[in-house]
């Protein structure tokens, strides 16, 4: 089958191969997946760079989102499966097979049904990034009524949290940095939006909620926003803090502002989120799948010769919006 690999960690240039591999079969209690769109993650990049981690394996096929059709089922998977639609998520934990290929072989519970009307594009869109903002916005209960602020919404987990939460019946407000992350942020449905380089994100957000502040926040660089948090959080709010600039990071919290508040502190780290919390997170995202509700924008799609460039495109933040790579 053709697929993208690397032998070494290193830059896309200088490490990313296209090539003929083996063909993937699946196991016990496994399907194999056509790919038919694979999702690009900065953890992708991460893994590929080795951010935090070595070669788990001598030939990684990067990418852990994708949506497919399964083509082939294993002992214990029931052949009916066969020709379902699906999204596959984490296909390349516990394995060195990711979905820059035609094919990914992956636990049967990893590929998800995908509604007829659902395009591929969204169902390689959710996974991480879908997976991500749920915990960050629903471990602690329901948001209906409530009060959200998520930090970045036109990033992929930021625009995830923003379908999500709107989905669920929250208000939405939102930083962005340009027209067209505002866009994004706009067409995901966010009700307010806020320009983190020009206004101060916590007085416009305690002036618009009438002083009460936010519920939850999604915090896409808490080192950044923590002080922004603080000042803008109501009594018992959520901080869902998700990304690192680097492995080392560490958050030093003024604790009297956070203890009067009852600041609760939630880090979210999708790979070691338990299994059961993983299909609360995917029975939800199927259900806003179900109304509609889940529409990302796509930044850039490309196909598998050119995964290069879209490595590098996530690199230098060039996109905004979805970077897909159409097998
Ligand atoms: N813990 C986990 O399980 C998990 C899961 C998913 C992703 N992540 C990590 O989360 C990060 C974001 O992932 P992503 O896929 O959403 O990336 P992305 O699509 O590149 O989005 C990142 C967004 O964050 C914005 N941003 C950066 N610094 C900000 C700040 N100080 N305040 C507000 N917004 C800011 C960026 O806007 P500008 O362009 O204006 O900077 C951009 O819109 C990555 O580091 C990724 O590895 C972690």
């Amino acid at each position: 089958m053709k697929a993208a690999y690397y032998e070494q960690q290193g830059s896309a240039r200088d490490v990313l191969v296209i090539g003929d591999v083996a063909e993937l079969t699946a196991g016990l209690d496994e399907v194999r997946v056509r790919i038919h769109v694979s999702g690009l993650n900065p953890s992708d990049i991460k893994a590929r760079m080795g951010f935090s981690a070595q070669m788990p394996y001598t030939r990684v096929i990067p990418h852990q989102d994708g949506a497919g059709m399964i083509d082939a089922v294993g002992e214990g998977v029931s052949s009916e499966r066969i020709g379902e639609r699906v999204w596959v998520y984490e296909t390349q934990q516990g394995s060195p097979n990711g979905t820059a290929a035609e094919y990914v072989v992956v636990p049967a519970h990893k590929a998800v049904v995908l509604p007829d009307e659902i395009t591929m594009e969204v169902g390689a869109s959710l996974g991480i990034p879908a997976l991500t903002a749920h915990r960050c916005l629903l471990s602690d209960g329901s948001i209906r009524g409530k009060r959200v602020l998520v930090h970045g919404g036109a990033g992929s987990v930021g625009t995830a949290a923003i379908l999500l939460a709107k989905w669920a019946g929250a208000w939405v407000a939102t930083t962005i940095s340009s027209a067209s992350q505002a866009a994004i942020a706009l067409s995901a449905g966010a009700d307010l939006i806020i320009d983190r380089y020009h206004e101060d994100t916590a007085d416009v957000v305690l002036r618009t909620t009438g002083g009460e502040g936010v519920d939850r926040i999604v915090d896409v660089d808490l080192l950044a926003n923590l002080s922004t948090n603080l000042k803008c959080a109501a009594q018992g709010a959520v901080v869902s803090s998700y990304a690192l600039k680097q492995s080392t990071d560490a958050v030093s919290v003024p604790m009297l502002d956070a203890m009067k508040r009852g600041c609760v502190f939630r880090f979210v780290f999708i790979y070691s989120v338990a299994q059961a919390e993983k299909q609360d997170a995917i029975r939800d995202i199927t259900a806003c799948l179900a109304a509609g509700a889940y529409i990302p924008a796509v930044g850039m799609r490309v196909d598998l010769n050119h995964i290069v460039e879209a490595h590098e495109a996530m690199e230098s933040s060039c996109v905004v919006g979805k970077i897909l790579i159409v097998i």
